[in-house]
């Protein structure tokens, strides 16, 4: 049992995490002002920094993202990814967002590090054949637990899975604020049990971000 619920979560620790982790430079910070003005829900910034450090740490080659947006979260995958001949293949169906993308990605020089393609995931997936090193999961709430299962052959034993936004600002554990996150809410609840009880995966859901699920491929 845990010792103390709210050893953590509570606001003012929040507040003191998020102000320790060093500001953004440049273009990064750039992105993380046009999403904030623009409603683009890229990743927090310490499920920012958790992707790269996580990409570092297992020496990912191959990293597979689902949801791209305006390639926040992508740049900080690909800066992890220390090896110039490694990759981050990412799937997003949104034209505006994929040349907003293409041109911070480029002001980066991260571009020939990251394959854009352009799709819905549960259309891309199927066809896809190489192998991955970690994979991250950030689009339609709905479709986690397709993507789970579409992405798990393509995961090589030993990699990571990571999923954003498992709490759901709080609704999963508790509430439902509004009635356009009732689907969402509804469809994570059930993906979170099956997550943390998958045959093939050792999980946790961690508490960074708006709840990250961090699960490794064990069979
Ligand atoms: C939360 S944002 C991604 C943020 C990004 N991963 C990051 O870390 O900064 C979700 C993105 O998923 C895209 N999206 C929506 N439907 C999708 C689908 N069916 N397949 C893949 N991506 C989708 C949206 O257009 C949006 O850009």
């Amino acid at each position: 049992m845990k010792q103390k619920f709210d050893a953590i979560l509570q606001p003012e620790q929040a507040v003191y995490l998020d102000n320790l982790l060093p500001e953004s430079k440049n273009i990064l910070a750039e992105m993380e002002q046009y999403a904030a003005e623009h409603n683009v829900p890229i990743a927090d910034r310490e499920v920012a920094w958790f992707l790269e450090i996580t990409a570092r740490a297992m020496n990912a080659k191959k990293c597979l993202e689902i949801g791209l947006a305006i390639g926040y979260g992508a740049a900080h995958l690909a800066i992890g990814i220390g090896d110039e001949s490694g990759k981050v293949l990412t799937i997003e169906p949104s034209d505006e967002m994929i040349e907003k993308a293409q041109n911070y990605l480029a002001r980066l020089d991260l571009l020939g590090k990251i394959e854009i393609v352009k799709g819905t995931a549960l259309d891309v997936l199927p066809h896809l054949l190489e192998t991955f090193d970690l994979v991250y999961l950030d689009a339609v709430k709905e479709e986690y637990a397709d993507y789970l299962k579409l992405c798990l052959p393509l995961l090589r034993v030993g990699g990571v899975v990571i999923a954003d936004n498992l709490l759901w600002g709080g609704q999963v554990a508790g509430e439902i604020h509004s009635e356009k996150d009732t689907a969402s809410t509804l469809a994570l609840r059930d993906f979170n049990k099956k997550f943390i009880n998958h045959p093939q995966l050792k999980a946790q859901i961690l508490s960074v971000g708006d709840g990250l699920g961090y699960g490794v491929k064990i069979k």
